[in-house]
C-alpha cells in the first residue's frame, strides 16, 4: 500500500492536513523540553519535537539521494515506527509550509532552504510512503532553485549520517567565512 501527497500549489498542499500521522496532539507521548535551536520563530511545539526525533535516532535512519537533472529524489527510512512517524509529520509538514511561503524560522535551520520559501511556486513535490519508506520527488524548471534542492538533499543526508554535528560545523563554517 502507497500513500501518496501532491503537492503543486499552496492550495494543493493544504488538501493533506488531518491524515493521521501526526502524534502527541493531545498532549501524551512528548514531555520533554524541546532542545532550543529546534524551536522556530513560526514553528509550533510538535514541529519541534518531530525535528528532535530525527535528531536523537539519526542512527537508526538510512536514506538515499537521486540528483535528477530538474531536482531530486529520495529515499528515507527508518524501522523505528516513532521515527518513521515523526519523519513523515516533519516532511509533510515541512513540504506543505513551502507551498504556502510559511519559513518557520527554526533557530538552526540552513539557509540553503531561503529560496524555497521565496520560489515556492516554482517546485513540485511528490511525496510518498511505499515499502520501501518514505520517497520524496521535487522537481522545478528553475535552475537555481534545482541547484538549491541538491544541496539541501545532501545537507539532510549530512544530518542523517551525523546528526547535530553536521548542523554545527555547518554554522560554523558560515560563520568563519
Ligand atoms: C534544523 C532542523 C530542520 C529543519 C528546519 C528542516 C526543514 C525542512 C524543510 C523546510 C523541508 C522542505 C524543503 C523542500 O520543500 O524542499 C524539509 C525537508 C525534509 N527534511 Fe527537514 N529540516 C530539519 C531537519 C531534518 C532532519 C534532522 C531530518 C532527518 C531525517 C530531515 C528530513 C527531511 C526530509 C527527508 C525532507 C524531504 C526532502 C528530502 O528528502 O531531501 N530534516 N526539512
Amino acid at each position: 500500500m502507497a500513500l501518496t501527497f501532491f503537492f503543486s500549489s499552496a492550495a494543493g498542499a493544504q488538501m493533506m492536513h488531518g491524515h493521521g500521522h501526526s502524534h502527541g496532539a493531545d498532549g501524551t507521548g512528548h514531555d520533554e523540553v524541546t532542545m532550543p535551536g529546534l524551536r522556530g520563530l513560526d514553528a509550533t511545539e510538535q514541529e519541534s519535537l518531530d525535528m528532535e526525533v530525527l535528531f536523537r535516532n539519526f542512527k537508526g535512519i538510512t536514506r538515499t539521494v537521486e540528483n535528477l537533472p530538474n531536482g531530486i529524489r529520495t529515499v528515507t527510512v527508518s524501522d523505528d515506527p516513532d521515527v518513521m512517524d515523526a519523519l513523515i509529520n516533519h516532511t509533510v509538514g515541512m513540504i506543505d509550509r513551502v507551498g504556502q511561503k510559511r519559513d518557520p524560522k527554526v533557530f538552526i535551520q540552513s539557509p540553503t532552504l531561503d529560496i524555497f520559501f521565496a520560489r515556492a511556486e516554482s517546485i513540485r513535490s511528490e511525496v510518498e510512503v511505499t515499502d520501501e519508506g518514505l520517497v520524496v520527488v521535487q522537481t522545478s524548471e528553475d535552475p537555481e532553485v534545482v541547484a538549491a534542492l541538491h544541496i539541501h538533499a545532501a545537507e539532510v543526508s549530512d544530518m542523517v549520517n551525523r546528526g547535530m554535528h553536521a548542523v554545527h560545523e555547518r554554522m560554523m563554517q558560515r560563520n568563519s567565512n
